[in-house]
């Protein structure tokens, strides 16, 4: 297993950012996580376009172009030399002064890690995971958007921790005003009476890469897809659910709570959709 890491332009076995930077000091950076498929980098420019929107939302100027970010990934990666790499690309406010205001940060620093992808177990795609409805509610868009992807993801940390106490692989978590939201690293889908729904983006969830792929493959493949505003208690009528995540896919979700979803397998659309994806990914 080998890593790499570009620190500001220099490929390095291990980087060591500086205590002052507001990145570390107060989560002020933001990130991406970009994955390969046989070797090839999956939606690579729309991460970076992500990545800028959310540089964009917290006013951190990026300091690359998309070209010079392409080269800096792929001198990384060949650095690295893994059949498949897992690429995260982080910007930090930089080093400053031990002051939450970010005007003493001189300058952005921009770190690519590129690792081995640390697939999913096989078993998980086959029966599906549990996850828990926690109590941890999703930051509301007015406080910390979620629709910024930031370095700040202690309200995710803590939602993986309550769901791990339970014995649930992820967390599902609820907005503010008892909206289904999203989980800790992935969109959440569900599907009722043929359709597929998901939380819409108003709840206040990530807009997910791969959860705007699987949105146009369903549309394509005549599933009508509602993005909506629901409360927990929808999922009581469920036949079949599932997450979507870069490095994830399209990973069934067969039990809320312990409590089976369906028939308590990945159901057909679910399995439609985990087929169709991989699909895509191989023509990149
Ligand atoms: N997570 N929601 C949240 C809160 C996320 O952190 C992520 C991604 C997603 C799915 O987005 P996408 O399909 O673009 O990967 C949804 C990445 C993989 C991570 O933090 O590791």
């Amino acid at each position: 297993m080998t890593i790499r890491i570009n620190f500001n332009g220099e490929i390095c076995e291990d980087a060591h950012i500086s205590v002052f930077d507001h990145g570390f000091l107060f989560g002020d950076s933001v990130y991406e996580v970009i994955s390969t498929y046989k070797g090839h980098l999956c939606f690579a420019q729309e991460h970076l376009d992500r990545l800028r929107n959310s540089a964009r939302s917290i006013s951190l100027e990026i300091p690359l172009s998309d070209d010079q970010f392409f080269t800096e990934i792929d001198k990384t990666i060949k650095a690295a030399g893994n059949a498949e790499s897992y690429i995260r690309i982080i910007v930090t406010r930089g080093v400053g002064e031990i002051d939450i205001d970010p005007e003493t940060c001189i300058r952005p620093n921009v770190l690519i890690i590129v690792k081995p992808i640390a697939k999913y177990s096989e078993e998980n795609y086959i029966n599906g995971i549990n996850v828990a409805l926690v109590s941890v509610k999703r930051n509301p868009k007015e406080a910390l958007n979620p629709g910024i992807k930031t370095g700040n993801y202690l309200n995710n940390v803590l939602a993986k921790m309550e769901a791990r106490k339970s014995g649930a692989a992820d967390a599902l978590m609820l907005n503010p005003s008892g909206q289904l939201t999203e989980c800790t690293t992935s969109n959440f889908f569900f599907i009722r009476d043929q359709r597929l729904m998901t939380p819409s983006l108003n709840c206040g969830i990530l807009s997910g890469i791969t959860r705007d792929v699987v949105l146009r493959l369903a549309r394509e493949n005549g599933i009508l897809v509602e993005e909506g505003e629901w409360p927990a208690e929808v999922l009581q009528n469920a036949d079949e659910s599932f997450i979507t995540g870069t490095v994830k896919m399209v990973m069934p979700v067969t039990s809320l709570d312990g409590r089976p979803i369906g028939n308590g397998k990945p159901g057909p659309i679910t399995k439609m959709l985990m087929r169709l994806y991989k699909d895509v990914l191989a023509t990149l």
